[in-house]
């Protein structure tokens, strides 16, 4: 078949680039989705299970940092768009290992670049119709303070936004103009790609959007992060590591509303803009554990406060950021995306998804989901 657009999803076998890949595939039959990805420990073909059949989708295993690869991909494909999402992802991960983040997130994401851009300067249209997707974090921007009006105890109510249930835990707020500040290495890496994604508008006029989004939650995310780890470890009575004491601010967006959001962004962003997404939900990491415990143990029948004692507290993180808190008010006034669900919903629905799915989990944890490519792609 003759698509209308060819587009490359790069981590689309992670967390939440399957939800980008499942949202494209599904909505849009009439474009071509290549699906690349390393298929690092992160990356998980079983994410993607009930869209590895469909016509218009297809996988090639690469490094993005491979740019001969990745150059005659586009080539070969006639690629139209890139929504770039591969990275090494976790804070922890990158506080041991620095290299693996600057290697994948900087040289990776400017050899994504640097391939769209030479295939797209080889054509008749050159730029015209094409588009450079790379999404990004909030974490770029660095830590927020914790204050509050005299007299009012937080979280507290700031500014108007489109949720009536808007709880802040200071003043200030991520928004698109704010200077960037990253602490980790993770962040300092993601910092640096979305200066080469600018570089590359400013420089060559390269079609590119940026968008840097707030804490995800939701299904099929690599359960080292905090939701999954302790969903999973309160199921199986393990003890819950909180870092310091609990009290750093994330702001929580469920992952199918950011997946709703990068499509929207996709295709209505002004060229050369940046989008701050987040749902506008800033929770405490204790009150998140406290929330977890209670839901997990009511759908398991467990008696309320059962399983409070599993909370430990534990060494801080080095370099931990106080508080992350998105302002999207660009990204709902501009384009009209909203998040769908209200937290409560979305914890819901994400603890009875890891609840229901325990054979995705063990086999994420034992290591089994990594012969599936094998077994899968081998005989292809
Ligand atoms: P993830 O760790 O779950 O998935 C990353 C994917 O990238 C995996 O499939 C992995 O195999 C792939 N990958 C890693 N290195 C690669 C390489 N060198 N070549 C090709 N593929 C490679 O990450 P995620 O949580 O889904 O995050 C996706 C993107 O969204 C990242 O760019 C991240 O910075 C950004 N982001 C994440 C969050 C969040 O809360 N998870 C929030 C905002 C932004
Ligand atoms: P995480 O899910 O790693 O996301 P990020 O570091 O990108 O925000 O962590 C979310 C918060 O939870 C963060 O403040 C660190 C904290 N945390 C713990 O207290 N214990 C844990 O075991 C983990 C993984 C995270």
């Amino acid at each position: 078949m003759a698509y209308n657009s060819t587009i490359i999803i790069t981590g689309g076998a992670g967390f939440i680039g399957s939800h980008v890949v499942r949202l494209f595939v599904n909505k849009y039959p009439d474009y071509h989705i290549i699906n690349v990805d390393k298929l690092t420990y992160a990356g998980n073909l079983e994410n993607l299970k009930d869209v590895e059949d469909k016509p218009n989708y297809s996988f090639v295993k690469a490094d993005i940092c491979d740019f001969d690869t990745i150059f005659a991909l586009m080539q070969r494909e006639h690629v139209d768009g890139v929504i770039h999402l591969a990275a090494e992802s976790h804070v922890d991960r990158s506080i041991k290992d620095p290299f693996t983040f600057a290697r994948t997130n900087v040289m990776g994401t400017l050899s994504m670049l640097q391939a769209a851009k030479l295939f797209w300067e080889s054509l008749p249209e050159k730029f015209d119709g094409k588009l450079f997707y790379h999404i990004s974090t909030d974490e770029v921007y660095g830590a927020l303070k914790m204050t509050c009006p005299e007299g009012v105890e937080p979280p507290f109510s700031t500014r108007a936004s489109s949720s009536e249930h808007h709880l802040a835990y200071g003043e200030q707020f991520f928004t698109e103009d704010l200077k960037y500040q990253p602490h980790s290495p993770y962040s300092a890496s993601k910092a640096s790609s979305d200066h080469f994604v600018r570089s590359f508008h400013d420089t060559y006029g390269m079609p590119v959007v940026v968008t840097n989004c707030s804490n995800n939650y939701g299904p099929y995310q690599f359960p080292e992060k905090l939701i999954p780890l302790f969903i999973n470890n309160i199921r199986h009575r393990k003890p819950l590591p909180v870092y310091g004491k609990g009290e750093n601010v994330r702001d929580w967006l469920f992952v199918e509303d950011h997946a709703r959001a990068i499509d929207v962004i996709f295709h209505k962003g002004v060229i050369g803009e940046t989008y701050n997404i987040g749902g506008f939900n800033e929770w405490k990491n204790i009150d998140i554990i406290k929330v977890l415990i209670r839901t997990v143990d009511r759908i398991l029948g467990r008696p309320e406060g059962a399983d409070d004692d599993l909370v430990t507290f534990v060494t801080d993180r080095a370099g931990h950021d106080l508080r992350y808190a998105i302002d999207s008010t660009k990204l709902q006034r501009e384009l009209g995306w909203e998040p769908s669900l209200q937290f409560e919903q979305g914890i819901e629905k994400t603890v009875r998804w890891y609840l229901d799915n325990q054979e995705w989990m063990d086999r994420v944890t034992s290591g089994d989901y990594q012969k599936y490519y094998e077994d899968m792609y081998s005989n292809r």
